[in-house]
């Protein structure tokens, strides 16, 4: 079999997985365990209800949580080999395409129109395609120990370096565990090009770990019939129904056929999912985000209810939470701590997002309990005096109201944005509380967020009531429209 070289290709690599890892340890940063959340008002009485039926259930260090981990993935794969090696049952990618650009995402501010324009990720190789080749491949095969032997693996790309890739997944994943080069063709409206054909669509690799593998025939994958089609179907009280014609003896004949799903099983191309649309309740504001749908198709027919579905470039985090809608459990990760912070955001408000099955309503379910991962970062870097609280005690009751915040680094900050903001509270795009501080990570027990339909930012916590009297460690902690992430602590007396 042709193979591709690029320069240093190690060779050995793909048979010397096993022994030459770097494995660091994970530290838990963040416990999301049916956190209130300030924006869902009345809800939060149907999250109390969760969050005492989990305590009361099987024990708690016997549960699956779901993991959201920030990091290199180089070094994550690795790490993860120690626990996961043909555990994970999906595996999709959507990672940088060599484009040699910097990908944007917009950070709105306050409750206002304005914004400013952050580097989500960067997509420039010095090295050239043979450094981003090498990049792809290292993490591609650590991919393949992880994945079960029943499992399937998606690499979302483009015309810039899929026709490499598609070389480097035949050489690591078995010509033969190729399925399909799935094409989504998506409207190009904004091209300027008049000196070649628009580029329209992108490629997404299906590869499986062997020759069982799991595939679905779900109703839920299906695409619509074309316009042709669904002119042609009627109805009646026995279902939806075609006539198909003919003659027999000069006799013209018509006969009804019922048909029984409600569109055609799925090509390799897919025509009927648009990109994002800033009017659209998913839509994150950062410019390489993926639609819910196409993640849906892939998620429906490549894995089952309680499968373990992992994203390691996961960005606004699509993937995580098609998985969590879909009653997969999963695991992402990211580099960009702005990235982990938008995912983090995008799942708990999952209350808010569209039900994938039935598109007109609401998901309106909580996110099962998720941990946010480091590697590399064992300490917690506490702050002081960066920003001000007022706690207001009711007997064993207590809320919290954030004063005032100090943006750090302040010197440093572009003029320009600093004359967009108003307020202290411009600057935050988080503040979480953990009323009972006891481990060495952050237990979010209260959440106020801004999203990019919802702007309104609660400046003072839900009451969080103790069960008894006594000293109490509470920590704060803010994130903010820059990404800076900043937590104090505070000696509690509940009387
Ligand atoms: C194309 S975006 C993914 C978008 C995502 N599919 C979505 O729908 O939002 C690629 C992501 O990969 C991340 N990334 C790039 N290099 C990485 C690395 N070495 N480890 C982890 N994440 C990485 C970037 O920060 C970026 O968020």
């Amino acid at each position: 079999m042709p193979n591709l070289f690029w320069k240093g290709k190690d060779q050995k690599r793909l048979s010397n997985i096993n022994k030459s890892q770097n494995i660091y340890p994970f530290h838990i940063k963040e416990l999301n365990r049916y956190p209130l959340i300030n924006n869902l008002g009345a809800h939060n009485e149907t999250i109390k209800i969760r969050r005492e039926e989990y305590h009361k259930s099987k024990l708690i260090s016997e549960k699956w949580t779901n993991c959201l981990i920030q990091g290199d993935n180089k070094d994550i794969l690795n790490s993860l080999l120690q626990n996961y090696t043909r555990k994970i049952n999906l595996i999709y990618i959507d990672p940088p395409f060599a484009t040699g650009g910097d990908f944007e995402s917009k950070m709105f501010i306050g409750e206002k129109d304005a914004f400013t324009v952050t580097k989500a990720y960067s997509d420039s190789w010095s090295g050239g395609i043979d450094s981003y080749i090498k990049f792809l491949y290292d993490r591609l095969i650590l991919m393949k120990e992880l994945l079960a032997g029943d499992g399937s693996i998606y690499v979302h790309l483009d015309w810039h370096v899929s026709h490499y890739i598609k070389i480097v997944m035949d050489e690591i994943f078995g010509r033969e565990n190729f399925k399909n080069e799935i094409i989504w063709a998506y409207p190009a409206a904004s091209a300027k090009t008049r000196r070649f054909f628009i580029r329209s669509f992108d490629s997404i690799l299906f590869y499986t770990k062997s020759s069982n593998y799991t595939f679905n025939d779900d109703p839920n994958i299906y695409m619509e019939f074309s316009d042709r089609v669904k002119f042609a179907l009627k109805n009646d009280d026995k279902g939806t129904y075609y006539h198909r014609g003919g003659s027999h003896n000069g006799k013209k004949l018509s006969q009804k056929v019922y048909i029984s799903n409600q569109g055609i099983f799925p090509r390799d191309v897919w025509t009927d999912i648009p990109y994002i649309r800033a009017n659209t309740s998913e839509y994150q504001a950062f410019s390489t985000q993926k639609p819910e749908r196409l993640i849906k198709r892939i998620i429906l027919a490549s894995s089952n209810k309680d499968d373990i579905v992992a994203d390691f470039f996961c960005g606004t985090g699509t993937t995580l939470v098609v998985a969590e809608k879909l009653g997969r459990r999963w695991i992402g990760s990211d580099i960009e701590k702005h990235a982990i912070h938008t995912c983090r955001k995008r799942i708990l408000d999952i209350w808010n997002s569209n039900n994938l099955i039935k598109w007109d309503q609401k998901y309106s379910e909580i996110p099962q309990p998720f941990r946010i991962l480091s590697i590399n970062q064992d300490q917690i870097d506490f702050q002081k005096d960066k920003f001000e609280i007022k706690m207001i005690k009711k007997r064993k009751s207590l809320s919290i109201e954030l004063l005032d915040y100090t943006i750090p680094d302040s010197n440093l900050i572009d003029e320009k944005l600093k004359s967009k903001i108003e307020n202290f509270s411009d600057w935050v795009d988080s503040w979480a509380i953990d009323f009972n501080w006891q481990n060495n990570y952050f237990t979010t027990t209260c959440i106020s967020y801004r999203t990019p339909k919802n702007r309104l930012l609660n400046l003072t916590s839900i009451p969080y009531s103790y069960d008894a009297q006594g000293n109490y460690i509470i920590a704060v902690k803010v994130n903010d429209i820059l990404g800076n992430e900043t937590i104090q602590k505070y000696n509690v007396n509940i009387e």
